[in-house]
């Protein structure tokens, strides 16, 4: 079954399982179908079995433009973790990636492969794939006038984004682990990872030989994000497991309260420690 027909049937059951993307509209807006969490109808095409999608030229234009953009701020304002990754999945101006190029570089790395998806996925698609030590992405770019925007993942902030961190063993590991913990979560310890997750994976900051520098897939994707989130117009706070969990955030504006962790190592324990304190793991 084509991916796109589950979007309207989804749409309405999923009224009472509503994600951050969804609530955050005023009532009565319009919610963009790519906010609309999808169940997985079928297995999804992992690594090589990837189809590489007819992009056009406009396609690749868009990409090279978002990475380029993106390449003038990073040097010196993400984290080293985060450039190396880049480097070693070869992630360039020129042409869209191929996923499953990608897929085979980040299995040599650190085990983890990527499983191609149509857009949103609903939590339990989503966890059951990282804790099988899978990267959830999608295929498809934003369009010109979402340079700075996009309203749902695409695979400029799936790739850019988050790949890049996935060749770090700590981070490799703490992901796959919260996939399992979240799978395991019921009443509010689900809104507890959500909030970890945002604060870690999307927007963390690490503090590496006395700097502080960026490791989050929502801030190294962000044009904006990006010196908002090292300016003095962020508050920081030192990692903890017990704050960042307690810790209510915004999808929509630039982030104002940040986490700064000392190392990866730091975040694969205090994950550890903090879900096996909830029976998570
Ligand atoms: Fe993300």
């Amino acid at each position: 079954m084509d991916s796109n027909t589950a979007s309207a049937e989804t749409a309405s059951q999923a009224a009472d399982e509503r994600s951050a993307y969804e609530k955050a509209p005023a009532d009565g807006q319009e919610i963009d179908p790519r906010c609309v969490p999808q169940n997985l109808e079928e297995e999804p095409p992992v690594g090589d079995e990837i189809a590489y999608p007819d992009y056009d030229d406009d396609r690749h234009e868009i990409w090279g433009t978002l990475v380029e953009r993106q390449m003038e701020q990073l040097p010196g304002r993400a984290c080293d973790a985060y450039m190396r990754g880049l480097d070693v999945l070869d992630i360039t101006p020129n042409r869209i990636p191929k996923l499953s190029a990608l897929s085979r570089k980040l299995e040599d790395q650190t085990g983890w492969q990527v499983a191609r998806i149509p857009g949103l996925l609903h939590e339990k698609d989503f966890f059951t794939l990282l804790a099988n030590r899978k990267f959830p992405s999608t295929d498809y770019v934003r369009n010109w006038d979402e340079l700075d925007y996009t309203p749902a993942p695409d695979c400029f902030h799936d790739m850019f984004g988050h790949m890049p961190m996935l060749t770090q063993p700590d981070f490799a590991d703490f992901y796959q682990l919260f996939g399992k913990a979240a799978l395991n979560a019921e009443g509010a310890d689900r809104p507890r990872l959500e909030r970890f997750h945002w604060f870690t994976v999307e927007f963390g900051l690490l503090n590496e030989g006395g700097d502080t520098r960026i490791f989050g897939a929502g801030i190294v994707s962000s044009n904006e994000e990006v010196t908002h989130a090292l300016s003095d117009e962020v508050t920081t706070h030192a990692f903890d497991p017990a704050h960042i969990t307690e810790k209510d955030y915004e999808v929509y504006n630039l982030q104002d309260e940040l986490f700064v962790m000392d190392s990866f190592e730091q975040l694969v324990d205090g994950f550890r420690s903090w879900t096996k304190s909830r029976g998570l793991l």
